[in-house]
């Protein structure tokens, strides 16, 4: 039997995962795949809510901080804050978001570095105690709004491999992050732990052990100078699947508590982590039409209802969503453009399908997280709407 080609192995990869996707849930979802109005994202809400109490059984002994700014609908957040779940966020906008979906003050974190001050006044205002730092500058900022809040510092951690790496813009060294804490306690803040990230969509388990590594040596380092450490917030970073499958959040957990059992002598008294993309990535599939196709210098295009600039931002950096037509036929391969008039608007090549027509529907899988919170309204074409079931 011959060999399937490159092109046979992506298609099979797409149509299994939709398959499966929608064998879970056939009676919620079958209803709305062609009959909502494209562009559209669906979101599973009861799988983002089952997919949080899977990290939560994995991640036992951690607190689990959704990140808002994965998929900050209100609907989402509802049913998150339902079943108690704690959330990350970084701005007022976030922040209101969570407390009208019923989120409580003290399961709210703030992890970005570099806030605001009309954030840090807001979210003292209401209850949040805890903001993580990684500069002097950052620190007298929090001190001039809440001088008693608790601060825990940014490591900066390698993010080799990971798909969205997080690392350039954000975290300091060793040394670095004990001069912050140690800043921060002269100024009268509680010097509480630290947190890092390994990067989004992080299939790469070296990362954690890298950063682990770090956070003893920082934390062991930080004791010497008689700063006590309570926290450590091992960030975000789980990933999901796309054409391939990913680790599972078992999997980390597993790993990274052997980690720390390693290389940690006394277990940090508060365990946490952030994840966005590993509540809700997998819980989304976008829904698209077809609404032009070319043949341009040899290649193949097909051009969708929506693109990089309403929604589908993160295929700039190179992640690509399982593309799945539901017809049969030889396949082709296809460069997939997006719909505003810009270039820049490619949204993947190398896509194998059958031969689509104008007007069909093409579904992108793991669409849940980083999609419509980064769309604009470039060139007048509207995020795709989130449609929930
Ligand atoms: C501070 C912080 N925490 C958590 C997250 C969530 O990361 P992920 O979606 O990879 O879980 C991010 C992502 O950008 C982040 O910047």
């Amino acid at each position: 039997m011959a060999r399937p080609s490159v092109g046979e192995l992506q298609f099979a990869k797409a149509k299994a995962y939709f398959k499966e996707f929608l064998e879970k849930r056939r009676e919620r979802l079958e209803p709305l795949l062609y009959t909502v109005e494209t562009p559209a994202l669906l979101i599973d809400l009861k799988g983002a809510v089952d997919k949080y109490e899977q990290v939560r059984k994995a991640f036992e002994g951690f607190k689990v901080f959704y990140a808002v700014k994965a998929n900050d609908d209100e609907r989402l957040l509802r049913a998150l804050a339902r079943v108690g779940a704690g959330f990350e966020v970084a701005s007022c906008e976030e922040l209101a978001r969570v407390l009208a979906a019923g989120g409580r003050p003290e399961l709210i974190i703030s992890s970005n570095p570099v806030k605001r001050p009309e954030f840090i006044d807001y979210a003292s205002s209401v209850g949040v105690e805890a903001f993580a730092v990684d500069s002097f500058a950052e620190v007298d900022k929090i001190r001039a709004v809440a001088p008693r809040a608790k601060v825990y510092v940014r490591l900066a951690v390698p993010n080799e491999g990971s798909e969205w790496p997080l690392s350039r813009k954000f975290g300091l060294s060793v040394e670095k992050a004990l001069e912050v804490l140690e800043y921060a306690g002269q100024k009268g803040l509680i010097p509480y732990g630290l947190t890092f990230h390994v990067g989004s969509q992080c299939n790469n388990l070296q990362n954690w052990f890298n950063a682990v590594k770090l956070s003893a040596r920082l934390w062991e380092e930080a004791r010497r100078k008689g700063i006590k450490l309570y926290m450590l917030n091992a960030g975000g970073g789980l990933p999901v699947r796309y054409y391939n499958e990913a680790l599972r959040p078992e999997d980390v957990a597993y790993y990274l508590k052997g980690l720390l059992r390693k290389y940690f002598p006394v277990t940090p008294s508060e365990l946490q982590i952030e994840p966005g993309r590993g509540i809700v990535g997998d819980q989304g599939v976008m829904v698209l039409s077809v609404i032009g196709k070319a043949e341009r210098e040899g290649e193949r295009w097909l051009y969708l209802d929506a693109g990089v600039f309403n929604g589908l931002a993160e295929a700039l950096g190179g992640i690509r969503y399982p593309a799945y037509l539901d017809k049969e036929g030889p396949l082709k391969e296809w460069v997939l453009g997006g719909v505003s008039c810009d270039s820049m608007d490619l949204i993947a090549k190398g896509v194998y399908l059958p031969e689509p027509e104008v007007g069909d529907r093409l579904f992108l899988l793991s669409t849940g997280a980083y999609t419509t919170v980064y769309a604009s309204r470039f060139n007048g074409f509207p995020p795709p709407k989130v449609v929930t079931f």
